[in-house]
């Protein structure tokens, strides 16, 4: 096979046209390959939809190793539609801590009283009726489809991109929406008139397995004979690196202040990247370390909580990053003085007991600067 670009017409030509021989072979092998070596992953053990749903989400940003756990505490939790719907979104958000992009914690909530209240309970298994749920794509509507109900619907994720733009030996960005359309195609095109269940979940495996981002294993690959960019040794091209991302250094502060037994909390407003979850009070610092910040922290902790507190002692730098901010986060102590609470821009603040932070959904630097108090 030629090796494709998006410009050439060798892609326009041969592109998701694969010779019906040529897909045959690669679904034998495919489903050989992955009857041997499936990893017994516990959202597998079912097809209910529920489940495959759950994880499909929990596993758009997060590693396999990460999300083992977390879905089985969560369905153990929550073990069928109904009772995520009924549960509280707080409950919902602390079970997801520490999982990251919460928005998706809320979406699958906001999901599941839609199910409830528009399609009795039971899931749609049309991709199109899926996509009209908050928080599923077209990537998690093909996955639910095919390997919940075994529909001939195409999925397309981070290691079905590689793997297919191997396959093809695609050059260009597939991120690109010229890249996305090809991409999508070849995966529609590949898919087996039945059991796209296992198939796309063999996608994924070897993907995930032996078409990994660097050192492929093409020796233990069962399609590198039909593979254009193994045939071509130009499979550590592909894909295409992508630009380098730029960080933005931030300097940010937290407050713990104290008062009998309980600690200022604020719950992140809705438009705010932690919406929902719980914080400790914290802005951004233009003062360049500790040793200038004190007046500014406590100006920006009044304005920002109506509580007035006394000079802040350094506790620790947290450094961490979110998206493209790279964060060192001072935390500091400060002792009340006065005030009462006043929460600005749409938060809520609250003089939590000490008792209560276990159960109240944090961040994930929320949390340890719970573990430094
Ligand atoms: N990544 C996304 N979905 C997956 C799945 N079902 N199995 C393994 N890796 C995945």
């Amino acid at each position: 096979m030629p090796i494709a670009t998006d410009r050439s017409s060798a892609a326009r030509r041969d592109i998701g046209h694969f010779s019906a021989a040529h897909k045959q072979s690669i679904r034998r092998k495919l489903l050989a390959w992955y009857a041997k070596h499936a990893r017994d992953l516990p959202w597998r053990r079912s097809r209910d939809p529920y489940r495959v749903w759950i994880s499909e989400i929990m596993l758009q940003q997060t590693q396999v190793a990460t999300v083992r756990n977390y879905f089985s505490r969560f369905v153990r939790t929550f073990p069928n539609v109904r009772r995520l719907a009924a549960a509280d979104e707080q409950a919902v958000l602390r079970l997801w801590e520490g999982l990251g992009y919460y928005r998706r914690a809320r979406q699958l909530h906001a999901a599941a009283r839609k199910i409830v209240s528009e399609h009795a309970g039971q899931f749609p298994q049309s991709v199109d009726e899926l996509r009209e749920l908050p928080g599923i794509g077209r990537y998690t509507a093909g996955a639910i489809a095919s390997i919940a109900f075994d529909q001939r619907a195409p999925i397309l994720e981070a290691n079905t991109i590689r793997l297919l733009s191997r396959l093809i030996g695609y050059r260009d960005d597939p991120q690109s929406s010229a890249g996305q359309r090809v991409l999508w195609q070849v995966a529609e095109d590949i898919l087996p008139q039945r059991n796209a269940a296992q198939f796309n979940q063999a996608l994924m495996e070897l993907g995930s397995l032996v078409c990994t981002p660097s050192e492929p294993k093409c020796d233990a690959c069962p399609l590198s004979s039909l593979c254009a960019a193994s045939a071509a040794g130009i499979q550590h091209e592909i894909p295409r690196p992508k630009s380098r991302q730029i960080y933005t250094e931030v300097r940010e502060a937290a407050v713990v202040v104290r008062r009998n037994g309980r600690v200022l909390m604020r719950q992140c407003a809705p438009n705010e990247r932690w919406a929902g979850l719980w914080d400790f009070p914290r802005f951004e610092l233009e003062a360049d370390g500790p040793l200038f910040a004190a007046e500014e922290l406590m100006n920006k902790l009044r304005a920002q909580t109506g509580i007035i507190c006394g000079p802040p002692t350094l506790l620790k730098t947290i450094r961490h990053g979110v998206t493209r901010y790279r964060i060192m986060l001072d935390c500091y102590h400060a002792p009340y003085l006065a005030g009462r609470v006043n929460a600005s821009n749409g938060a809520v603040v609250r003089w939590v007991p000490v008792a209560e932070l276990p159960a109240l959904p944090l961040s994930t630097t929320g949390r340890r600067i719970v573990s430094l108090v």
